[in-house]
């Protein structure tokens, strides 16, 4: 039987992912997973309760607690929060608690859209649509310095830059499922490209996925 359209988004943090994702959702009128929310969910949540964020089981008990009605907390938007969540990320246990329910989005027969890290790679190996998108370290920590300070934070860029290492170094070498392209997912590096190209370009990406998608019985 035909899967259903799902369309993957990985990539590092900043790269601009999270913009085209949403942006696909609107075109395609899917709904969207951002898987990036689990992690930092669980990974402020455990802070929070006084857990060291290296004892494994620990955060794998806040994971499996884990509603979609603990999702909304705007502290999970901060720069805390993302290394919060790339420390709770290495533990298999955690990842293996958050699975089922992202599993469940990949599996909604009318389709979706996933943004994370493993989702092309291990949450949704057969979706017919994959993209990867990347962005220089620098150009990514301008993108998220602008953004924090927006948000208030009181951040300078070269303390994004070395956050944003740290994180590709923990994401791209931790055991399980580190952050990698899918071997079948279309590369979209957007240094050079404004939101609007990015999307434009993530369309045409879709589009030729999708036409595919459509001639399979
Ligand atoms: O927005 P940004 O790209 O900075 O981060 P995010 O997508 O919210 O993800 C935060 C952290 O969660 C990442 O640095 C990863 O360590 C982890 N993550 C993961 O391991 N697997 C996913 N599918 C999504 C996020």
């Amino acid at each position: 039987m035909k899967p259903p359209f799902v369309i993957t988004v990985d990539g590092p943090a900043a790269s601009g992912k999270g913009t085209v994702a949403s942006g696909l959702a609107a075109v395609y009128g899917l709904p969207m997973l951002d898987s990036g929310l689990l992690y930092r969910a669980v990974g402020v949540l455990a802070a929070r309760a006084g857990h060291d964020l290296d004892d494994a089981p620990a955060a794998a008990a806040v994971a499996k607690r884990l509603t979609a009605e603990d999702l909304t907390d705007p502290e999970f938007r901060t720069r805390g929060a993302g290394e919060a969540a790339s420390r709770v990320a290495v533990h298999p246990a955690v990842r293996l608690a958050l699975r089922d329910l992202q599993l469940a989005f990949a599996r909604r027969p009318g389709g979706a859209v996933l943004d994370g890290r493993d989702q092309g790679t291990v949450i949704c190996p057969e979706a017919p649509a994959k993209l990867y998108v990347t962005a220089t370290p620098e150009v990514r920590a301008e993108r998220r310095w602008k953004q924090l300070t927006a948000q208030g934070e009181d951040v300078t860029y070269a303390e994004i830059l070395a956050d944003i290492a740290r994180r590709d170094e923990r994401d791209g070498g931790r055991a399980d499922s580190p952050m990698r392209p899918a071997p079948d997912a279309v590369l979209l590096d957007t240094s050079e490209m404004t939101i609007e190209q990015a999307a434009d370009a993530a369309r045409r990406i879709v589009e030729a996925a999708r036409a595919r998608w459509e001639s399979t019985s």
